[in-house]
């Protein structure tokens, strides 16, 4: 039998490359427009790291980490997610002493043992971005209005962006009081999973999918109702922030997070197209989280995009790799021989060009060129060589004009350079 993959961890193969591709690469030219550079972090950290800032009590912790203990029995798990990794090498390497600010962002696997199904791996991919260093709400909204930016510019126009804030240390604990009071009364409307964690970790029962605890939560306090004079100025000032940079937004009060460290503006970018797994994109302000992990007293807000989500909302668009701009069909071995050393010159130019090694026929070949969809065609044997001249044919209309082989490159290029523009 042969070997096959993981459950939950999936081979992106040449076919959904280009949809791949061009989301980084818009992520990339986004970014860099708002002053984010990049950084890779291993895909591998101490176990510790992520206990202590996703939070001991969340789901990632408790269940869906992959922790081993590696040969000097140091426990080791494969990143669950982006920020922590990125927080650690940022006080590592003290990116706080180069610049006030910093923007950074990130592509890459993650790995969480969930229950696989569509837009849920084992494996999963994300595009994130952290801005450490500016507590103000202004940034806040550069950061919302630069996640819409880039789903206008990928054209995934049928999502909305959630907001709500978390408060902070502050005012989190007397609003986390009053939940646990007012779960409290309900717990036997709860289901087994929130009856066991409402002491622990009560944000998350406003979270729950089951019927029975959306019901008992119906009129569950609002932690809007609950934030402190700071929290709640500055959520405030984020939505004012908003409005004025007219990016559109709605404030979803039970809207809770799966990692601890949040503390005031949340967010989550939703669609309804991809039934359970909702949420394309999340993220938020962690203003403890590099003092926790270490490092000086800085504020921190970003978000990270599930790549295979984003996929799976683009699949209707048929992003393609662009086909070859020339398909260079033969008859005789000097054609061939010259057409080799075409093929050779083009590519070396940047132009996509392809020809048959196989030996097959002139009407082989053309089907071949067809078939891989090339914009033009060229057929040379060896009357077109001793004549000095072939013609090239345009596939999609089938108009033809005739090319001096002694300058066939210089004819080509102008016509090829445009047909090897991508096709996105
Ligand atoms: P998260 O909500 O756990 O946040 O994940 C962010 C996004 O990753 C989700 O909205 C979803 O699109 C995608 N995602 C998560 N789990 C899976 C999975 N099992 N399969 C496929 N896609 C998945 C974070 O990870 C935070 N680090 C985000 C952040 C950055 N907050 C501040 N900075």
């Amino acid at each position: 039998m042969s070997i096959t993959g993981i459950k939950g961890m999936n081979d992106i193969l040449p076919s959904e490359i280009a949809t791949w591709q061009f989301l980084e690469d818009t992520a990339r030219r986004i970014f860099a427009t708002y002053g984010c550079q990049e950084i890779r972090v291993p895909v591998v950290e101490k176990t510790e790291l992520f206990c202590r800032s996703i939070g001991e009590t969340t789901d990632i912790v408790e269940k869906e980490m992959y922790t081993f203990n590696d040969k000097s029995d140091n426990s080791l798990t494969l990143r669950p997610e982006g920020t922590a990794p990125v927080m650690r090498s940022f006080i590592q390497h003290k990116l706080f002493n180069q610049d006030q600010v910093s923007k950074l962002y990130y592509l890459g696997p993650m790995f969480r043992y969930e229950r696989p199904q569509k837009g849920r791996y084992r494996q999963f991919h994300q595009i994130g971005a952290e801005i450490i260093g500016i507590d103000d709400p202004r940034m806040d909204a550069q950061v919302l209005a630069m996640l819409s930016h880039y789903f206008e510019a990928v054209g995934l126009t049928d999502v909305s962006l959630q907001i709500n804030s978390l408060g902070c240390p502050k005012c989190r604990p007397d609003y986390r009081q009053t939940l646990i009071d007012f779960l409290q009364q309900r717990l036997d409307q709860l289901c087994p999973d929130c009856q066991r964690r409402y002491a622990t970790n009560p944000l998350r029962v406003l979270d729950c999918k089951s019927k029975s605890c959306k019901e008992a939560t119906q009129d569950a306090p609002s932690v809007l109702d609950h934030l402190c004079d700071e929290c709640d100025t500055h959520f405030a000032t984020v939505q004012q922030c908003l409005n004025q940079l007219g990016t559109a937004y709605s404030i979803n009060n039970r809207m809770v997070r799966g990692l601890d460290y949040y503390t005031k503006t949340t967010f989550e970018m939703v669609t309804n197209n991809l039934g359970a797994q909702n949420a394309v994109a999340a993220g938020g302000r962690y203003d403890g989280l590099v003092e926790e992990l270490g490092g000086p007293s800085l504020p921190g807000i970003g978000f990270a995009m599930g790549v295979e989500r984003l996929v799976l909302l683009l699949q209707d668009k048929k992003i393609k790799t662009p086909p070859p701009a020339l398909f260079l069909a033969t008859l005789g071995k000097d054609a061939e021989e010259f057409a080799f050393k075409v093929l050779h010159q083009l590519q070396r130019e940047g132009i996509y060009a392809e020809m048959d090694f196989t030996g097959r026929s002139l009407k082989a070949q053309l089907r071949r060129a067809d078939k891989l969809n090339c914009r033009y065609t060229i057929m040379i044997g060896d009357n077109e060589l001793s004549e000095g001249s072939a013609q090239l044919k345009r596939m999609a209309d089938g108009d033809q004009q005739a090319v001096q082989l002694s300058q066939l490159l210089e004819q080509l290029r102008p016509l090829l350079d445009d047909a090897s523009t991508t096709s996105l």
